[in-house]
């Protein structure tokens, strides 16, 4: 609970009264004692706790992942949003067509031609649960190396930031890493100005091992985390199976 709650929540709560006291009903008074009084005002209390988080803590979001084929993935490079839809079988955003995303939409693409194999591993498009909603694209950037090591990559467009979808992607992905036998570990590389996708890998089990770049181009940080040290708490974001 967010400690100005915890705060306002103790305030009410001392307020009980050791004396007894009177309570006025429709048609007559009636003494309690002290000790009703007391139960009385820690249930409301607790009541009006439980209503606060109801009202106040976010519902984690949830995902479910739709697969690009080698298809959509050319419509998208091609800057064709609607093929690329209508090959994924969902209403993709515009967001998939700009100019970056068609850069790594094409990369993708050709990584698929060269390697069908890779398949199950690269960029699908991320899709709110229950709504249906295009979200986010992720994957991993291929399958794991001779080492163990798979790669995280997300996006949340725009319209979509702010609301708990990055973590719930997140999860998704780690969930099924972790799930993998020969996934032994998990990277992410983040420049190290994206405050967003280093506050969204933080709690997962993240440590930094790394630095690439340099202050001209942009410096990246590396971080690892083992597969069987991955942190995916029963309060993260629900998720749906594999991506
Ligand atoms: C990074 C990105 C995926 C975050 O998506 P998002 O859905 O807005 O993230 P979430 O709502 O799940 O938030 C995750 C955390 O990041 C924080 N965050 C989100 N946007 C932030 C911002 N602009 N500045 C600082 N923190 C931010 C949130 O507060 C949250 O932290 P908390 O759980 O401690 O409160 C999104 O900004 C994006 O797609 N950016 C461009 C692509 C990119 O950078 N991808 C990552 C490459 S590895």
């Amino acid at each position: 609970m967010p400690a100005e709650l915890a705060q306002g929540s103790l305030g009410i709560c001392s307020a009980a009264s050791a004396r007894p006291c009177h309570v006025t009903g429709p048609t007559e008074t009636i003494a309690v004692s002290a000790e009703a009084v007391k139960r009385w005002t820690a249930l409301r209390c607790w009541a009006s706790i439980s209503a606060m988080n109801d009202e106040l803590l976010p519902i984690p979001k949830r995902v479910r992942f739709v697969e690009l084929s080698a298809k959509a993935l050319r419509a998208l490079a091609d800057g064709d949003l609607d093929g690329g839809s209508a090959e994924a079988g969902v209403a993709l955003d515009e967001h998939f067509v700009c100019d970056r995303a068609r850069w790594i939409f094409g990369y993708r693409a050709n990584q698929l031609a060269e390697d069908p194999s890779v398949a199950p591993w690269i960029t699908r498009a991320a899709v709110s649960e229950p709504e249906g909603v295009v979200v986010g694209d992720a994957g991993f950037h291929g399958p794991p190396d001779e080492a163990g090591m798979v790669e995280v990559g997300f996006t949340v467009v725009p319209a979509h930031r702010r609301q708990g979808y990055a973590r719930a992607v997140l999860t998704a992905l780690l969930t099924r890493a972790a799930a993998e036998p020969d996934v032994r570990t998990v990277r992410a590389r983040i420049r190290s100005d994206n405050n967003a996708s280093l506050a969204t890998i933080s709690g997962f089990g993240f440590t930094r091992v790394g630095k690439q770049g340099n202050e001209r181009d942009g410096i990246a940080l590396v971080f690892e985390v083992p597969a069987d040290a991955i942190q995916v708490s029963s309060t993260s974001p629900a998720t749906s199976p594999s991506p």
